[in-house]
Formats: C-alpha cells, structure tokens, sequence
C-alpha cells in the first residue's frame, strides 16, 4: 500500500438497537476481542472510507453497520488470518459512490479502480470490484471486460462479505435478505441496471447469505 493516513478511530462503530439478541450475545465476545486488535489496514480502511463517504450521510450510515457486521462475524465464519482483509473489504465496498470515483456509474468498478491505483493489495481490490454480485451489475451497464480485469474470488470471505451487505440497509438498518432484496427492487424502478442486476443475482446471493447464515449457526 502507498500510502496508509493516521488514523483517528479508536474502533468500530457501535449500533445495536436492531440486531438479533441470541446472535448478538454469542458474537459478542470475538466482537469485542477484534476491535481491540483493529490492524493499521482496517484502520486505514475505515479512516479512508469514512473520508470519501463521510458526506453521503445515508451512505456512510450503511457502511459503518457492514463494517460492524463484518467484524462481528469474522471470528465465527473465518480462520484468524481471513478476518483482517474481510473487514477492510466491508469498510471499502461502497467507496465507489463517492462522487470523486464515480466515473462508469458502476461502483464497484470505480472503487476497485481507485483503490489499485493507491496500489492497494491486490485480493482487497477484487473483493471490492465483485461484491454482492457485481458481475451481474457489470453485464446490465456493458462493464463486463473492465470488471473481469479483477480476479473474482469465491469462497467463505466473499460470502461473508455479501452476508454483511445483503442484511444491512441503505440507512444502515438490519434487515434479513429477502427484505433487504425488497427494499433494493423498490428503490429502482423495473428498467434501471440495478433492478435488473440485482433480479438476476438474488439466487447466487441467496446461497451465498445462506451459506454464511449456517457457518454462524454452527451447521456449515
Ligand atoms: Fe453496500
């Protein structure tokens, strides 16, 4: 990485009105136990994350939650040397919609792009380039060359990171994946790449959420 900012945070944000009580109360130990170790990197992409969307309000609202998500779940879904780049993964995802990357319309694209010319390492680019269905998006936009230039990774990290994204709101708010899917095919209309995108992507991010929702449940 070329450049790694102070960074100001202390930890994770907290939020915990809507989350399920009995998940809550098992993760909270790893919880706590992971913001005392937050790395430089994860420091450095909450920090950097919070620069480019700290604006958008809404937008960064949703952020910090997946972020939260992420670092909660990570020690139960993920051997200890996954956890770091799943977490700065949730913190960068979104960068893409800040008005200073967004170039293609196509936000995964624009915050992967962005994020390799930081030289930024190369796994968390490709997360950040496919998360929670991105090729699906890339098709529907004619970005489908420019998105495969990243690597597509699949497996238990890029699951966990779709389960953080997929059960949290555009405000931030806790929602399981079938309203979180709801919510996102009303806030498009039927002709809008999103909506079409996200139509055809919900089976693969169905299995995707459900095979991190069992690793937590003890059954995966
Ligand atoms: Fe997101």
């Amino acid at each position: 990485m070329s450049a790694v900012p102070p960074m100001p945070r202390a930890g994770l944000p907290s939020q915990t009105a809507t989350r399920g009580r009995d998940l809550d109360a098992y993760l909270a130990p790893f919880a706590a136990g992971y913001r005392c170790r937050m790395s430089s990197l994860v420091q450095w992409a909450s920090s950097h994350a919070e620069g480019l969307l700290g604006p958008l309000g809404a937008r960064w609202a949703h952020v910090q939650v997946v972020a939260e998500q992420a670092s909660r779940i990570a020690p139960a879904v993920l051997p200890a040397d996954e956890r770091e780049i799943l977490v700065a993964a949730a913190w960068l995802h979104d960068i893409g919609y800040a008005p200073a990357l967004a170039t293609t319309g196509l936000h995964p694209l624009d915050g992967a792009r962005h994020l390799e010319a930081l030289g930024v390492d190369r796994r968390l680019c490709c997360l950040v380039a496919h998360h929670s269905g991105a090729t699906f998006e890339a098709a529907e936009r004619g970005y489908t060359a420019e998105l495969d230039a990243f690597e597509r990774e699949d497996g238990p990290v890029m699951d966990a990171l779709s389960y953080a994204d997929m059960t949290t709101g555009p405000a931030g708010q806790h929602l399981t994946f079938e309203a979180r899917i709801t919510e996102i095919l009303e806030r498009y209309p039927p002709d809008h790449p999103v909506h079409r995108a996200i139509s055809r992507s919900r089976p693969t991010l169905a299995a995707a959420v459900e095979r991190t929702a069992r690793q937590l449940a003890g059954v995966g």
